[in-house]
């Protein structure tokens, strides 16, 4: 293990001024001729050179110098009041906070710094899973069906991209309007895991010998991959705009939009027709690898799914003028509209029966995974009845990991505790 010590063997005794160490011929040389980039006044000192380097006469070493002394703190800071009380708990908002964004503590939303460190404890890296018995079944022509080759093409198509979406939204397009520092610190979190996601699917193709260019241009080319991405892309565009603030009705709504969009339909539905294909191959001791890979996904991504709901209801509970009757039928009809591209998605992998499931089954599936987002945000199920057809999924996926802190605090307040955060 790697020690300070490591980097710093023998503490450095400061060189004598008396018996200066002779610059190199290049250093002597750019000390002779300075950058014109240099400003007069940057290159004019303000303190007294003391150490070597300086004494040699380094404009670089004058520059940095004057640079600092010259500082003032307050343009590089000036969305801060300067000299303003110190940040209170209360102060915090998911969105359109004006508290300060460089302080972590006090902690006010627990449950995302849960789940940073939560994520953090579920640390894995795909080389970590043996692929030797996949690229054997893989390469024997007896090995899979052709039914279960088009699945595991399908997934590694659609996931290898669906994940690099999901990450470009999250970098480029949510984070900058989520205002509460323990929310950004679990975005960045998840940033790195869509990262171990894609280099995840990356890391089968390569070892299965698949063609790449295939696979990772199926989401412009099939269209059930197809529609799926562009549903996704349609929501990230308007919050990507350079130009795009929230504050208004209508911008905060947009950023719902999106993050309905991504957490709710896109990792909490489009992924649940490919995650079971895969984990039911795995289940069968066909693609354990690949199979291991994908457990260890959903694992992450039913924490990724849970966030997503939390942030969205708090950010209704803090803005409730933005839940309107009108909205909620809107946000009812996306969770519908990802579940009909989902079941597209199952009948063009699943023509005919296999791995003990059919498209029926998955339509089933779906609608009783849509039900379960709907009433996560607090909506009306949509599908009555609606069962779960493959019990298996709910164990493997961990159900103690799908609560959520909402779900949780309702039923301490429901039993006389009061709400507190
Ligand atoms: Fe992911
Ligand atoms: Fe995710």
């Amino acid at each position: 293990m790697l020690s300070w010590d490591d980097f710093e063997t023998k503490p450095q005794q400061p060189e004598k001024a008396t018996e200066p160490r002779p610059a190199p011929e290049t250093q002597a040389k750019a000390v002779q001729e300075p950058s014109a980039s240099y400003t007069a006044e940057a290159t004019a000192p303000t303190a007294t050179p003391a150490s070597p380097a300086a004494q040699s006469g380094s404009t670089a070493v004058e520059a940095a110098r004057a640079t600092v002394a010259n500082m003032d703190p307050a343009p590089g800071l000036e969305e801060l009041e300067m000299g303003a009380a110190r940040i209170q708990v209360d102060e915090k908002r998911i969105i359109n906070c004006r508290a300060d964004l460089n302080q972590l503590v006090p902690f006010k939303y627990d449950w995302a710094w849960q789940k940073y460190l939560d994520g953090c404890a579920n640390h894995w890296m795909p080389q970590e899973i043996n692929m030797n018995k996949d690229v054997s079944m893989w390469k024997d022509p007896n090995g899979l069906t052709e039914d279960e080759r088009r699945i595991v093409e399908y997934s590694l198509g659609y996931f290898s991209t669906a994940d690099s979406l999901v990450a470009n939204n999250l970098v480029l397009a949510i984070y900058r309007h989520i205002t509460n520092p323990e929310c950004r610190q679990y975005l960045l979190r998840q940033s790195f895991e869509e990262a171990i996601h894609t280099h995840a699917y990356q890391y089968c193709v390569e070892s299965l010998g698949m063609d790449e260019g295939e696979v990772f241009n199926m989401y412009r080319e099939v269209p059930a991959v197809a529609k799926k991405a562009a549903w996704s892309l349609s929501h990230t565009q308007a919050i990507g705009d350079p130009n795009f603030k929230t504050g208004t009705v209508e911008s905060d709504q947009e950023l719902l939009r999106n993050l309905i969009a991504f957490y709710a339909v896109t990792e909490g539905i489009f992924f649940y027709c490919g995650f079971s294909q895969i984990l039911s191959m795995g289940r069968r001791n066909k693609m354990t690898g690949v199979a291991e890979q994908f457990q260890y996904i959903l694992r992450d991504e039913s924490m990724h799914l849970n966030f997503g709901i939390d942030v969205i209801n708090q950010i209704k509970l803090e803005n409730p003028h933005l839940w309107t009757a009108e909205f909620q039928q809107e946000v009812t009809q996306m969770i519908l509209e990802g579940m009909e591209l989902e079941v597209a998605y199952a009948r063009d992998t699943m023509p005919r029966g296999v791995l003990g499931m059919n498209a029926n089954m998955m339509e089933e599936y779906l609608q009783f995974i849509a039900n379960r987002r709907l009433s996560q945000l607090g909506l009306k199920e949509q599908f009555p009845g609606a069962q779960n057809p493959f019990p298996w999924m709910s164990e493997i996926m961990d159900l103690r990991k799908e609560k959520n802190f909402f779900e949780t605090r309702v039923i301490e307040y429901q039993t006389g505790g009061a709400l507190q955060w």
